[in-house]
């Protein structure tokens, strides 16, 4: 099928919250180390949003950022695609909060979730309406507040989580730039691994939580340590084979931030340097769907990438979910 329209970003935006939680203010709250935290994660601290401050805030801060950066102004935005594990409210979804508060007033909106994979979701999806000719700028923004569903007396999870918000604005570019590639795909089997109930849950669930509480992150690590690493990698060259060109024609790789080893071992299976996989966790922890928007921000304001450069986004998350996409940097 002839699509008449290449997609690609054309800006970018982030905020994290101010608050520093550090891997020593951590070692008061439950029994661990920094020592542990640093060497099985690489995590040294995270960002914790205020309990006054609405997610909506963080996330309308990243997407105010990211259509200043377009050039373009939130009058011109088609359709704001939030992604998100923790809306401030189910209704109204975290999309419709953004459009109000950024003044989108003519953007279709809706909430995503596809765990921490939501960003690449979202891009995937959103590329069909600039591709397609339906929408010239869609905004996506991935904003999350995980340590309100982190439970601070379980040190096997909250070490692992910070709070974030990362946007970018999707819109039409040059050809030979843009999302060439894109896979996305889910293992809802083995979704058991990593569980946040909402209205129900079964007793089985509930009883692995510290005093059965409800609405707060389970996970077995292991079995989402094993997963990922695997599916980081095979996500990678499934792209690269798509597009028929190699890893060694990568810039960098930008990951989901879940865990320094993590990221490590997909790059031993890649057989790429670590200097190609851009990494942040040490100072935002996993910020599951914000986390590789706000990598991108960064690496663009650093100056670091350049119109022409390839990259890889991959990710996973609860679900199971993954995805990965390639991506020739535009502005
Ligand atoms: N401090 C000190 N000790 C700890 C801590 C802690 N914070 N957490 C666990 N331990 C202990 C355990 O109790 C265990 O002790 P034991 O041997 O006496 O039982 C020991 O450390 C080893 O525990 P493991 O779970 O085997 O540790 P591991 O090296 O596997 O690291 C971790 C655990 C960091 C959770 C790792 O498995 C991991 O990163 N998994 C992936 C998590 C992830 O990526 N999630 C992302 C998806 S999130 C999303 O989509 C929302």
């Amino acid at each position: 099928m002839i699509k008449p329209f290449k997609a690609g970003i054309t800006g970018t935006g982030s905020m994290l919250p101010d608050k520093k939680l550090t891997n020593f203010q951590l070692e008061s709250i439950v029994e661990t180390s920094d020592e542990w935290i640093v060497k099985r994660t690489g995590i040294r601290e995270r960002r914790i949003i205020d309990d006054s401050m609405p997610l909506a805030e963080l996330a309308a801060g990243a997407s105010n950022r990211a259509i200043a950066d377009a050039g373009i102004a939130a009058d011109d935005i088609d359709l704001i695609i939030a992604t998100t594990i923790t809306p401030d409210y189910l209704s109204p979804s975290l999309a419709c909060q953004v459009q109000k508060l950024i003044g989108a007033g003519k953007a279709a909106a809706f909430d995503m979730n596809a765990a921490c994979t939501g960003f690449i979701y979202a891009l995937q999806i959103s590329r069909q309406f600039i591709e397609n000719g339906t929408y010239k700028n869609i905004l996506i923004v991935s904003a999350e507040a995980l340590s309100r569903i982190v439970d601070f007396t379980d040190r096997r999870t909250c070490v692992l989580f910070g709070d974030g918000a990362g946007a970018v604005v999707l819109g039409r570019v040059d050809d030979g730039t843009g999302i060439s590639s894109a896979i996305l795909g889910a293992c809802g089997e083995d979704g058991s691994v990593l569980t946040i109930p909402c209205f129900y849950a079964t007793e089985e669930d509930l009883a692995l939580r510290n005093e059965g509480k409800k609405q707060v992150i389970w996970m077995d690590g292991s079995e989402v340590f094993t997963f990922a690493s695997k599916i980081m990698s095979e996500s990678t060259k499934n792209v690269l084979d798509d597009s028929g060109i190699s890893i060694n024609d990568i810039k960098y790789i930008f990951p989901h931030q879940a865990n320094m080893r993590i990221l490590q071992n997909a790059a031993k299976r890649l057989d790429v340097p670590m200097d190609k996989v851009y990494t942040n966790l040490e100072y935002t922890g996993n910020i599951s769907s914000a986390s590789v928007p706000v990598c991108l921000d960064e690496a663009a304001k650093k100056g670091l990438l350049k119109k022409g450069d390839k990259l890889i986004l991959v990710a996973f998350g609860g679900g199971l979910t993954y995805g990965a996409a390639l991506l020739t940097w535009s502005k």
